[in-house]
């Protein structure tokens, strides 16, 4: 079904330093994104993935680049854009990073107990590569929402410039981040048009990729 064509996609976590030591993130296992990644690959595209640190193995026949900070993974899939025919963005990416790192490890302050960390939000990855689209690229986001998936899932399509989106409910135990199970809703700009799942992320791999591309096709 995907025959020929060329998918990029990046998956897990990023991590922002605050010194050699320590970082900020969050717990993406990295297994929708994996789970993406091989699926794509069975259906015939021809697949990169580029990956944050994650304990899962490169899938076969997928050509992944390991990266750790959010630049490194804006990075990677820039050199893999131009030749890309869908861009997925199912990477956790850290949404926010210390202003500066500290070459040494950063000391407590022994007066106030405390250690006071100045963040700013990191780029977006998805949405700056999305402003650099060339004709006939699809780009697909992730929108893990715990409250109004619906709203804040098309407000996400629109403002990092995507062609579809898919959401899920990360408030529910067991589905959507680090669980192996997802349940998933599609939208479009024309409006939600695939609920899938529950099912195990293998399976919601297959059928978002052959939803999107039924759609695409239409
Ligand atoms: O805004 P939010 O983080 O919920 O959006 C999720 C989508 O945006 C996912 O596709 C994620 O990979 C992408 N994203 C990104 N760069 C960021 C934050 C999110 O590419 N800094």
């Amino acid at each position: 079904m995907l025959h020929g064509k060329r998918i990029l996609l990046n998956a897990g976590p990023t991590r922002e330093f605050l010194d050699p030591v320590r970082y900020l993130s969050n717990g993406s296992s990295g297994k929708m994104g994996y789970a993406l990644a091989q699926a794509a690959k069975a259906m015939g595209a021809k697949v990169s993935l580029v990956s944050g640190p994650v304990a899962l193995d490169p899938p076969e026949g997928v050509e992944t680049v390991p990266v750790v900070t959010g630049q490194e993974m804006y990075e990677a899939m820039l050199g893999f854009l131009d030749h890309a025919d869908w861009v997925i963005g199912c990477a956790a990416v850290a949404d926010l990073a210390p202003v500066s790192c500290g070459e040494q490890k950063i000391k407590i302050d022994k007066e106030t107990g405390k250690l006071v960390v100045e963040l700013h939000p990191t780029r977006d990855i998805i949405a700056s590569l999305a402003s650099q689209r060339r004709d006939g690229q699809i780009f697909i986001g992730f929108a893990a929402e715990t409250q109004n998936v619906a709203a804040n899932a098309k407000g996400k399509l629109i403002r990092k410039g995507l062609d579809y989106i898919v959401a899920n409910d990360v408030s529910q135990p067991h589905l959507g981040m680090n669980a192996d199970h997802n349940a998933v809703q599609l939208y479009g700009h024309r409006g939600p048009f695939a609920s899938l799942g529950p099912a195990l992320k293998d399976q919601i791999a297959k059928d978002i990729l052959s939803t999107i591309a039924r759609s695409i096709e239409k």
